[in-house]
């Protein structure tokens, strides 16, 4: 398997699977180092605070088993910090390396998923792992397929944010449809006044209700829904990106794409904007007195334009897709015996991965943007001759 690094500069490495450690728990390895997930950021500035607790407050977002609407699984989630942290919390500059043991991996669990191995479960990664990892591809809860490995990503994410804080940037996800319910428009301001006010964590807190209510009747049918989230990075400054292959938007829609279950992306007004004219879609420029530069009177681009950044917030949207793994009998095939038949699936899942992949969508947009930070600074360094009058507007 390749492709398990995200980011330039700044990066992220994970490994790691949804049930790994489990088959390890009886060689006498010390309690919690059976198997979980790591992730090794690479590039992180010397002096930044970073401290167990801080990463922990990201992780608990996406953590499961804590609410009505998430998987019943239990997992600690509990990280340690063990390589590139000083005594007094500053990061030394050396890579920050962060574990995360498994914890719930009980053996009737993995004998669930054992006795489901021959089945290729619908809308997972089953069929397309067997495809290219043969009889090796790892069957216990869809292994790095499964959404446990984005525990890594946004602990490493979590570094990111500690580094965008000094720099005040801020980046802010929720939820803004559900199974079709649609919330109103959410401003920044409302994004953080109500984040994390309900279990769906969707600012609008009347549609917030209709969602949930929604979603239990869903999860009660053994079905699953789908739903979309938006991030908003603001405080990132103009000039990020590269104009061709690394344009912003598309380093951002790689990381956001890269999760499980996210299906389609836009930024600004997206899709919307297809069915648009030019006079309609277009942000104006305007010259502003009060900071001396030049701004927007609407931002329907969605903070970027030609690959690079303007100054107004950065604001996508993610499709998510209902989550495949539901409690009702569906077709499938059953690999041994070469026979289509109708198989329902015995494990723990989500009946909606929402309420726990907007922090997953936030810690991608963080590495992405500060891994810009990085090289747009780096190449600024090397130019000489610009007017400083371009900079400042
Ligand atoms: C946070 C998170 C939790 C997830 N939980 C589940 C789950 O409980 N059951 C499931 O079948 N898929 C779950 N997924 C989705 C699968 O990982 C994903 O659908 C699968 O890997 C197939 O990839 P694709 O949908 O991108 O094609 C989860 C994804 C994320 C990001």
């Amino acid at each position: 398997m390749t492709g398990n690094t995200f980011g330039r500069v700044f990066r992220i490495t994970t490994c790691g699977e949804s049930y790994s450690g489990g088959f390890r728990k009886k060689q006498g390895m010390p309690e919690g180092l059976h198997g979980g997930l790591i992730a090794i950021v690479d590039g992180v500035p010397p002096g930044i605070k970073i401290t167990a607790q801080m990463i922990q407050e990201e992780l608990d977002k996406r953590k499961p088993g804590l609410s009505k609407l998430t998987t019943p699984r239990s997992e600690a989630d509990m990280v340690f910090i063990f390589s590139g942290v000083m005594e007094d919390d500053l990061t030394t500059g050396a890579p920050v390396g962060l574990y995360i043991p498994n914890t719930d991996i009980e053996e009737v669990h993995i004998e669930q998923h054992r006795s489901n191995k021959d089945f290729i479960r619908p809308g997972q990664a089953a069929y397309t792992y067997y495809k290219k990892y043969g009889q090796f591809a790892d069957w216990a809860g869809a292994g790095r397929a499964s959404g446990r490995e984005t525990a890594a990503r946004v602990a490493g994410g979590a570094v990111a944010k500690a580094v965008l804080d000094t720099m005040g940037i801020d980046v802010i996800g929720y939820v803004v449809e559900s199974h079709g319910i649609k919330a109103g428009h959410i401003t920044y301001e409302m994004a953080k006044a109500n984040y994390r006010k309900n279990e769906i964590n969707c600012p609008d807190l009347e549609k917030a209700e209709e969602m949930i209510e929604d979603l239990l009747k869903v999860k009660a049918s053994g079905d699953s829904c789908g739903g979309i989230i938006e991030v908003i990075a603001k405080g990132v400054p103009a000039g990020l990106g590269e104009p061709v292959f690394d344009k912003l938007s598309a380093t951002i829609a790689h990381g956001l794409m890269s999760i499980g279950g996210v299906k389609g992306i836009e930024f600004g007004e997206g899709f919307e904007l297809a069915r648009k004219k030019g006079s309609e879609s277009n942000d104006t420029p305007y010259f502003d007195k009060e900071t001396g530069r030049i701004r927007f009177r609407t931002n329907r681009a969605g903070g970027v334009l030609g690959g690079i950044s303007t100054g107004e917030e950065i604001r996508v949207r993610v499709a998510v897709k209902p989550t495949p793994t539901i409690m009702l009998e569906q077709e499938t095939v059953n690999v041994s015996t070469l026979q289509n038949v109708t198989h329902r699936f015995t494990s723990r899942s989500d009946p909606s991965l929402c309420p726990r992949i907007y922090p997953v969508c936030e810690a991608m947009v963080r590495i992405a943007v500060l891994d810009a930070i990085y090289i747009a600074n780096g190449y600024r360094s090397v130019v000489r001759n610009i007017d400083p009058r371009w900079e400042e507007l």
